[in-house]
């Protein structure tokens, strides 16, 4: 087994690890740093449940591999409440009603960080296009829709 000493950071927090060169930042995430909010599920990059934010951009991290994240920033869902207090995109997930199961959510939630952080003002069409990385097998999107276009109006509001 191949191993390598990495340094990155992780919700503002630095840190060092030994991996297999082999392991994904998904597992290295869940398993050595017990970071367990990002999901596993498909491990091909279909599905969305395993989404972080790298250097500002959402990521799958069951197909990154650990390795590459040497010396980035990284963002988990751990890291998005503060001091107590949800993110506006955490909290609009809950006033829209957008919280769906534990697998999905974490990665919709990351996917739609990263869409209302750009400050800019989507259109639903692009919105859907931007969250398309994120599936769900069970229920629609309308709500999750909504939580991103409420804080994307906020935003607006408050320039
Ligand atoms: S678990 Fe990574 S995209 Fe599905
Ligand atoms: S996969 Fe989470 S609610 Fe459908």
């Amino acid at each position: 087994m191949q191993t390598r000493n990495i340094t990155f950071t992780v919700n503002g927090k630095e840190v060092s690890v030994n991996v297999d060169v082999r392991e994904s930042l998904l597992e290295v995430l869940r398993n050595r740093l017990h970071l367990t909010g990002t999901k596993k599920g498909c491990e091909v990059g279909e599905c969305g449940a395993c989404t972080v934010i790298i250097n500002g951009e959402t990521v799958d991290s069951c197909i990154y591999l650990a390795i590459w994240a040497d010396g980035k920033e990284i963002r988990t869902i751990e890291g998005e409440e503060k001091n107590g207090n949800l993110s506006r995109i955490q909290q609009a997930f809950v006033d829209e009603g957008a919280i769906q199961c534990g697998f999905c959510t974490p990665g919709f939630v990351m996917s739609a960080t990263v869409l209302v952080e750009s400050g800019e003002k989507l259109s639903r069409e692009e919105i859907k296009k931007g969250m398309a990385g994120n599936l769900c097998r069970c229920t629609g999107y309308q709500n999750i829709v909504r939580a991103v276009e409420k804080v994307m109006e906020e935003n607006l509001q408050a320039k």
